[in-house]
C-alpha cells in the first residue's frame, strides 16, 4: 500500500446504524455493545492501517463516545482529530426514528458539546461547525465566532466549518472571509466534493493559500456513485467508472475516491466505511493516479448541484 496519509476516517456509519446511504448490501442489525464493539475495532483496524485523521461529531450517534474511549488506549502523538458542535442526535439507534438529529447552531450548544469534545484533547486538533447554513445565521453570530476565537487561541485549534447543500461555495465564501482579531477564523473547511457535485472545482484550483485546509466528505455521493438501477440517469457515469475500475484493478469506491485526491488541493479524502473490507477498497485509492485525460472524462459527469442536492434530500434514513 502506498501513502495513504491524504485519507481520514469519518465516523458517522460507526456511530450510529443509520443514515440515508444506498447501500449494496441491506443493514445487518446488531445488539448496541456489538455495534460499539464493531466500532472500536474499525478505529484500531483504520490506525493499524496508518490512518492518522478522524473526523467524528456529536450528531453521529455513540461515535464521539467511541473516540473518547479508543484514544484512552491508543495514546499517540500523531494522532488527529476532528470534532464538530451544532447537532444532536436523537434516533435511539433505530432505524425508523422520526427524527434522526436535531440542529441548533446556538452559543449554548456550543458550550455544552464543547464540554464534551475537550476530552478529546490534546488529539483534537479541528473543531467544526456541523453544516454552517445561511439559515441558521451561524456565520452572523458574534458569540458563537467570539466563543471559536476563544477556543482556538486557548488551545491551538484550527477551527472550521462542514458544508451541504447546492449554495456550498456561497457559504465557504462567506466564512472564508470572517475575521477574529485581525485573523482568519476558520482554516478548514469540509465539503461536499464528488464526480456528480464539482461546485468547487475551479475555485479551490484558484485559492493557493497553503493554510486552508479543505476535506473531503460524501466522495461516493451517498452510495449513487455505485452503478445501480435506482439512477438510470447516471448509466453513463456507471460505464466510465467501470471502465476505470478494471483498468486499475479496483473497485468503483477506489475511482471516485482517487477523483478526489486528483482534481482537487485536498488535505483529508474521507472515508465513512464501517466494514474493514470496505476501508481496504477504498484505501485502494492510495495505488495508482488517474491521467489527466480520465481526470477530464470523469469531470464530464458533473451534475447541477440544485439536481444534487435536490436528488439526496429524497434519499430515505435506512
Ligand atoms: N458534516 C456533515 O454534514 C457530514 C455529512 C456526511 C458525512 N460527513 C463525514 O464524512 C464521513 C464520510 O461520510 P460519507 O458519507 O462520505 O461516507 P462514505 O465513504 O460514502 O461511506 C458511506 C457508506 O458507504 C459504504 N461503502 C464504502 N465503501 C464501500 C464499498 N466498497 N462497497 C460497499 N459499500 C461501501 C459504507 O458501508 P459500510 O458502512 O457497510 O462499510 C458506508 O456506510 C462521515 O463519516 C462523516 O465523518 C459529514
Amino acid at each position: 500500500m502506498k501513502d495513504i496519509s491524504i485519507f481520514g476516517l469519518g465516523t458517522a456509519a460507526i456511530g450510529r446504524p443509520e443514515y440515508i446511504n444506498i447501500r449494496q448490501e441491506p443493514n445487518e442489525r446488531c445488539s448496541l455493545s456489538s455495534f460499539e464493539k464493531k466500532g472500536l475495532a474499525l478505529l484500531q483496524f483504520a490506525f493499524d492501517k496508518g490512518i492518522r485523521y478522524f473526523d467524528t461529531a456529536p450528531g453521529y450517534g455513540m461515535a464521539e463516545q467511541l473516540m473518547i474511549k479508543w484514544i484512552k488506549n491508543t495514546p499517540s502523538n500523531s494522532l488527529e482529530i476532528a470534532s464538530k458542535w451544532g447537532y444532536t442526535y436523537t434516533a435511539d439507534f433505530k432505524t425508523n426514528a422520526k427524527i434522526h438529529e436535531v440542529k441548533e447552531h446556538s452559543i449554548e450548544k456550543l458550550n455544552s458539546q464543547w464540554n464534551v469534545s475537550k476530552t478529546l484533547l490534546p488529539s483534537l486538533k479541528y473543531y467544526q461547525i456541523h453544516s454552517a447554513t445561511f439559515e441558521t445565521q451561524v456565520l452572523n453570530n458574534d458569540s458563537v465566532l467570539n466563543r471559536l476565537s476563544e477556543l482556538k487561541d486557548k488551545y491551538g485549534l484550527v477551527i472550521g466549518i462542514t458544508t451541504t447543500g447546492f449554495n456550498q461555495v456561497e457559504v465557504f465564501e462567506k466564512a472564508v472571509n470572517i475575521e477574529k482579531n485581525g485573523n482568519r477564523l476558520f482554516d478548514l473547511f469540509q465539503i461536499t466534493y464528488n464526480i456528480f457535485d464539482q461546485s468547487f472545482g475551479s475555485l479551490l484550483h484558484k485559492t493557493k493559500d497553503p493554510k486552508l485546509k479543505i476535506v473531503v466528505k460524501e466522495a461516493l455521493a451517498n452510495g449513487r456513485l455505485f452503478p445501480n438501477n435506482q439512477f438510470k440517469h447516471y448509466q453513463n457515469t456507471y460505464k466510465s467508472i467501470n471502465r476505470l475500475a478494471k483498468i486499475y484493478d479496483v473497485g468503483v469506491d477506489a475511482i471516485a475516491l482517487r477523483f478526489c485526491i486528483d482534481s482537487i488541493p485536498a488535505f483529508k479524502v474521507l472515508s465513512g466505511a464501517s466494514k474493514t473490507e470496505h476501508l481496504i477498497s477504498n484505501l485502494k485509492a492510495a495505488n495508482f493516479k488517474l491521467k489527466p485525460d480520465e481526470i477530464e472524462e470523469l469531470q464530464t459527469h458533473a451534475v447541477n448541484p440544485k439536481q444534487y442536492w435536490t436528488e439526496r434530500k429524497q434519499l430515505k434514513w435506512n
